[in-house]
């Protein structure tokens, strides 16, 4: 096992009712800007919730924010912060409510342009504090410092991490992701059964622990997410989904062991360029990268192949493949297609994502091994084709 720091002080509020419990983390003297997306939480009876639970603090709302959080959007944020004083963001929605927040919180701090932190690694020096109520189950934003923000101009998506921006706290209260679109929720198991693999499927470092919290959540997505699909209103496995997901990606299986991210990498491209949802990017990448590494990654995928799959029959080759064909069953079985057809690009589009990736990443390669570049990202893609 590697060396490694971990720390994480997201205090998390987990269950049914725990929106109630919002004035036990938010002092009076705060001025909120409550933050939200297109509106599902109007609908869905969480605005209320939360506005019941605040009704004497000092309120500014904040809504707008798009799945795949703008830049443009998230400056006009900043701009009403500053004018107003604000002190503190609430997101209230899912992971691009709660990235576009971590953002905006280091962005009113700064008087350059935030972009900088992105794209010229700016450091965040100070943020607004945050929290977070999640109601989609999903990409761990609400206990991780990551965010991930799109610029409208550039067509460009790209990520920033800051210690500075772990919400304060975040509640999980799984009741409010009954509201979930299929669509939705599909998304959440396979972003998150992909934030494991980024952890997991690398090589062995010996680091047993973190291997079994991985298959762990593995299995859970697998047995679970199949559930939360059946029926939306089961709140065990709601709550179960819920907490799986945060744990896939709150610092905790990562620590001491290499990561790929090579999926997240590219797939953030095909979002950025045909405005794919996020987990089903990951699930036309994965499947090409994996076969691509498989030499690489081979003692990890016979151990997923075993510990997962139960596939114990055949030799090496044999099992691998079969994991790897699993894994896709697994994916469309939630309908979550795995071709770049399935979403209308066209083959031309290959080397249209190899050629931003290789210039944006210069000569440090994507992948556990940073031996990614151009004419594997095309290979990898050609999988899906
Ligand atoms: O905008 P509203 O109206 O709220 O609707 C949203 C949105 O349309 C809807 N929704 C959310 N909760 C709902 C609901 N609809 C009904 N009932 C509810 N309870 O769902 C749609 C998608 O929401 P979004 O927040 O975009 O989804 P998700 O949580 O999957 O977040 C995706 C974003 O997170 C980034 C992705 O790249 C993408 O931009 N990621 C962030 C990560 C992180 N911070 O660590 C890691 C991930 O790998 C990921 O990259
Ligand atoms: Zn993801």
């Amino acid at each position: 096992m590697y060396n490694f720091q971990f720390k994480n002080p997201t205090k998390i509020l987990f269950g049914k009712g725990q929106i109630a419990n919002l004035p036990k983390e938010l002092s009076k003297d705060q001025k909120i800007l409550l933050l939200y997306g297109g509106g599902s939480i109007k609908k869905n009876g969480v605005y209320t919730q939360v506005m019941q639970a605040l009704s004497d603090y000092d309120i500014t709302e904040f809504g707008g924010i798009e799945a795949n959080p703008r830049y443009e959007t998230c400056l006009k944020a900043i701009e009403l912060i500053k004018q107003k004083k604000l002190t503190f963001i609430l997101a209230v929605g899912g992971g691009s409510v709660i990235d576009a927040t971590k953002f905006i919180a280091a962005g009113a701090e700064m008087s350059e342009d935030p972009w900088k932190i992105i794209t010229e690694g700016l450091p965040v020096k100070k943020a607004l504090p945050i929290g977070s109520v999640l109601t989609l189950s999903a990409t761990g934003s609400e206990m991780n410092s990551f965010a991930v923000i799109t610029k409208e101009a550039t067509q460009e998506k790209l990520s920033f991490g800051s210690a500075k921006v772990y919400p304060q706290f975040s509640i999980l209260d799984p009741e409010t992701t009954f509201s979930l679109p299929k669509r939705q929720i599909a998304n959440g198991i396979v972003d998150a059964f992909s934030h494991v693999m980024e952890q997991y499927m690398t090589y062995p470092v010996n680091a047993p622990l973190q291997d079994r919290f991985a298959e762990g959540i593995l299995l859970t997505l697998i047995e679970e997410g199949p559930k939360t699909l059946a029926n939306p209103e089961d709140y065990d496995s709601r709550a179960n989904m819920m907490w799986a997901c945060t744990m896939a990606l709150n610092g905790l299986i990562g620590v001491g062991v290499p990561q790929d991210w090579a999926t997240h990498g590219i797939g953030h491209e095909l979002t950025a360029l045909f405005e794919i949802d996020h987990a089903r990017t990951l699930a036309v990448v994965m499947p090409g990268l994996l076969t691509h590494k498989s030499e690489q990654k081979k003692e990890k995928l016979l151990q997923y192949a075993s510990r997962i799959w139960n596939l114990n029959e055949g030799n090496d080759e044999e099992r691998i493949q079969n994991a790897i064909k699993r894994t896709v069953e697994f994916f469309e079985s939630l309908e979550v297609k795995t071709k770049l057809a399935d979403y209308d690009v066209r083959p031309e589009a290959i080397s249209e994502i190899a050629n931003r990736l290789d210039k944006r990443l210069g000569n440090v390669g994507l992948g556990e091994h940073r031996d990614i570049k151009k004419q594997d990202i095309t290979k990898i893609l050609e999988h899906a084709l």
